[in-house]
């Protein structure tokens, strides 16, 4: 198939192009370098079947012929969300418009990368997909809560209107190699503090809890999605009188505090750096675990990777890519 990834030059895109390409698909990767990096992709650029088109998903798409279409492009770790607001509240309305223009006049399968940050600080939990959620409007956090649950708000509209096949899906915590030391999210924080000898960050008590999934897990769940959608849109040719809209979470269910993390990445490390404890930053999710029955049954998706293993081998990579904040 030939499938377009905007975004592919990010943490998960990079892996998801690379997965693609040994799938034997065709891959074009779009991306502005705004968070991801030519680094990502670098191992991919000499495969015939990748080819990169540098373009900003807030100006419109250049038109082509594409089987499927995975949305990634957007700002997704808090440090850069806060950094660039304005741009992600853009990014997640013009941005998803563009693609959706394109899907539509592809008349392409799409997979849109939404987050579990529609469900903000959720108040029911495990959070299902038909959970509405608990967000801030106006918090800190607005610009990429606010700006994902716009951009979930336009596909189904889209969808309403041009019976696109297409599917929504709600990503819950995913780490693994690639991620940025400087990024700001849990997991390489805590490692690159660990191997630096640096004093472990946690928020508030650390008592909140996330869920982890590794990134091998979430590119299979992706995978599964490409499969359904083409077998689905085989099946009926009729998509505007079928809606086959999908929203699904995709992640590992596997909670845990976020203190036990840093201890557990701590020992892992064998580090002596201290925790140390800082303010909650404005409207932090207190507790975050994914239902998955949806994915499960619908897609027969189920994590595989567990939590130790996929940080064993994230501290290797940071460790033998060089790409530490020190
Ligand atoms: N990693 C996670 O834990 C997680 C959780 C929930 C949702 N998601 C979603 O998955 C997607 C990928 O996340 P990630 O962790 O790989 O983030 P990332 O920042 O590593 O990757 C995002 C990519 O999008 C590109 N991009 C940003 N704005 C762009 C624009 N205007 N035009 C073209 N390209 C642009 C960046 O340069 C980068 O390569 C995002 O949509 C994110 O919201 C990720």
């Amino acid at each position: 198939m030939k499938i377009l990834v905007t975004g592919g030059a990010g943490f998960v895109g990079s892996h998801l192009c690379a997965s693609l390409l040994e799938s034997g698909h065709q891959v074009i990767c779009l991306d502005n370098f705004l968070t991801g990096s030519k680094a990502n992709i670098a191992p991919l650029q000499n495969n015939s079947h990748f080819e990169l088109t540098e373009h900003d998903i807030r100006d419109p798409l250049p038109a082509g012929h594409y089987d499927f279409i995975y949305h990634l492009a957007s700002p997704a770790s808090p440090a850069d969300y806060s950094a660039m607001p304005i741009e992600t509240l853009l990014i997640n309305s013009i941005g998803v418009r563009n693609v959706l223009d394109l899907a539509v006049a592809a008349k392409a399968g799409l997979f849109i990368a939404s987050t579990s940050e529609v469900y903000g600080d959720p108040l029911v939990t495990p959070q299902t997909e038909e959970y509405w959620g608990n967000v801030n409007p106006v918090g800190i956090r607005s610009c990429y809560d606010e700006g994902k649950r716009f951009g979930e708000a336009l596909t189904v509209a889209y969808q309403r209107r041009y019976g696109m096949r297409v599917v929504l899906g709600r990503i819950f915590n995913t780490f693994g190699p690639r991620m940025r030391a400087d990024d700001g999210r849990a997991v390489p924080n805590f490692i690159n503090q660990a191997l630096a000898g640096q004093p472990l960050t946690v928020y508030g008590d650390g008592s909140q809890t996330r869920s982890f999934c590794y990134v091998d897990d979430m590119i299979n769940a992706f995978k599964l999605v490409l499969h359904k959608v083409a077998e689905d849109g085989a099946a009926d040719s009729s998509w505007r009188d079928l809606p086959l809209l999908r929203i699904v979470n995709l992640g590992n269910p596997a909670e845990m505090p976020v203190l036990e993390l840093a201890e557990k990445i701590k020992a892992m490390c064998k580090s002596d750096s201290e925790i140390i404890f800082q303010p909650l930053p404005q409207d932090d999710p207190l507790q975050r675990r994914p239902q998955l029955d949806k994915a499960k049954d619908w897609l027969g998706y189920e994590p595989k990777v567990g939590l130790e293993e996929g940080l064993a081998k994230v501290i290797d990579w940071f460790k033998a890519s060089g790409r530490l904040s020190r």
